[in-house]
């Protein structure tokens, strides 16, 4: 009989949503206008002009939403607080209607024995704070530690897990740099003024977390990929030196007390992305932005193949022909588990955190319900039981990984994708709001009730 893998007994197994993904209730109870309210309001910035607007309908829904976590046994919840939702205009006011939707949502995930994990920044900013400017501007990361501090004082009682910021590489480069994202800013320049910002106010938020929500843990989620280059060229090379650079260490080395990669920094003079140099950082940020957290989130997908153009030597990523869907997910992300024991032993190995969460993996699939309501998404299970054995060799290697969320509990609006990207383990019917258990869910189920398979 082959060998059981079974996780270590304090392993938490969740699930992920963000709030601009599964909320809807866009302007209800006091809301202020997000970053992404506006920019899915905008004609042509989303696949099918998608909105946020009412999404999975989780601000009305979100008891049965929590019936369906019980069911499927999940430990853990991570979910994100929409920033205007509590500070309408980012500042000043305080919406408690808003303050008190989380409230209840976290009261009735502690009776349900489902410890909430509360990510404060998954990209929803408050529009009015945008208006002045944004995260290229240093008052925005005030305004972080203000938000922070209202909500950590509303809810740290009873919320003991914190993270600060989700992929801030993200923001920073698809949100202020090619567009693709709220704000929609096409400035590359604004790009690492962002991040630093970003960086900065984690570094800020984070005493103020542990001062409201005594015993608590904090952390931050940073992306990463495996990223290897297509050739031994030193053209190809490079160019995966840059890319994890530009996405993973810009971000990772600061926090880990080893300020911005100085190769890395060169790469971006290069693109003229630091035309004042690194004016934007000053006395005593490094120190902050460098405090020490409990633990780090990553979030993994897939693998990043660098093949330099041949011309411009701009990255690209190689998508290899032709696509299997038990390999390839309909992103298209490869499905490729051995780099998440990779990512897992480079992080621990290399900058020691006390331990890692992975807070968001999962795969897209769009196999829809059949007649019976079941959803074969056999793909997805198969995608999701490599990559636990992946975690399995990480751990026997020594990496304290603490938990696991897949992305995501449900189907939800993908961003730029809007509806046609679905990573849910549950099925969302959009036109009448019935959740369907995928096949995945029910194994996932297992999974948890056995702590492995
Ligand atoms: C991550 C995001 C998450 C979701 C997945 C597919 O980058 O954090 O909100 O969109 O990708």
């Amino acid at each position: 009989m082959a060998n059981k893998i079974i996780f270590p007994k304090e392993f938490l197994w969740g699930a992920a949503t963000a709030s601009y993904q599964i909320e809807g209730a866009w302007d209800k109870h006091g809301k202020g206008e997000s970053t992404w309210d506006r920019f899915t309001h905008t004609p042509g910035k989303i696949f099918n002009n998608d909105t946020g607007d009412v999404a999975d309908d989780h601000y009305r829904l979100w008891k049965k939403d929590i019936a369906l976590m019980k069911k499927l046994g999940l430990q853990a919840y991570r979910f994100s607080i929409s920033w205007p939702r509590i500070l309408p205009t980012g500042r000043g006011k305080v919406n408690q209607k808003g303050v008190d939707f989380y409230s209840k949502l976290v009261d009735s995930l502690l009776a349900a024995n489902i410890t909430p994990f509360v990510t404060l920044f998954h990209w929803d900013s408050p529009q009015a704070l945008e208006e002045e400017g944004g995260w290229p501007k240093r008052f925005m990361a005030e305004a972080f530690v203000e938000y922070t501090d209202v909500i950590s004082r509303a809810l740290g009682d009873r919320v003991k897990k914190w993270i600060t910021h989700n992929e801030p590489a993200v923001v920073a480069w698809l949100g202020y740099g090619t567009g693709v994202h709220a704000p929609g800013q096409t400035d590359f320049k604004l790009s690492l003024p962002t991040a630093h910002h970003l960086l900065l106010s984690h570094g800020w938020a984070v005493p103020v977390v542990h001062r409201n929500s005594p015993n608590s843990e904090v952390g931050i989620t940073l992306n990463i990929g495996w990223k290897v280059p297509a050739s031994n060229s030193a053209a190809d090379l490079d160019l995966a030196r840059r890319d994890d650079g530009q996405w993973f260490r810009w971000f990772a080395d600061p926090i880990y007390g080893r300020g911005y990669p100085s190769d890395v920094t060169e790469d971006f003079k290069k693109i003229d992305a630091l035309p004042n140099g690194m004016d934007f950082v000053q006395d005593g940020d490094m120190k902050a932005i460098a405090v020490p957290t409990d633990f780090i989130g990553l979030n993994y997908y897939s693998r990043n193949i660098s093949r330099a153009a041949e011309k411009d030597n701009s990255p690209q990523t190689v998508f290899p022909q032709p696509h299997s869907p038990e390999y390839w997910t309909e992103m298209p992300w490869e499905n490729y588990p051995d780099g998440l024991t990779g990512v897992l032993g480079r992080v621990y190995f290399n900058y020691n955190p006390i331990k890692l969460y992975i807070t968001e993996n999962g795969a897209s699939y769009s196999t829809p319900p059949d007649e019976k309501g079941n959803v074969p998404d056999v793909h997805r299970t198969n995608y999701l039981r490599t990559h636990f054995v992946a975690m399995q060799r990480a751990i026997q290697a020594g990496v304290p990984l603490a938990g696991y969320f897949v992305w995501s509990l449900l189907d939800n609006f993908e961003w730029s994708f809007g509806y046609s990207q679905r990573f849910g383990i549950v099925w969302v019917d959009y036109k009448t709001q019935k959740r369907y258990l995928k096949d995945s869910a029910k194994w996932y189920k297992n999974v948890i009730r056995k702590n492995g398979f």
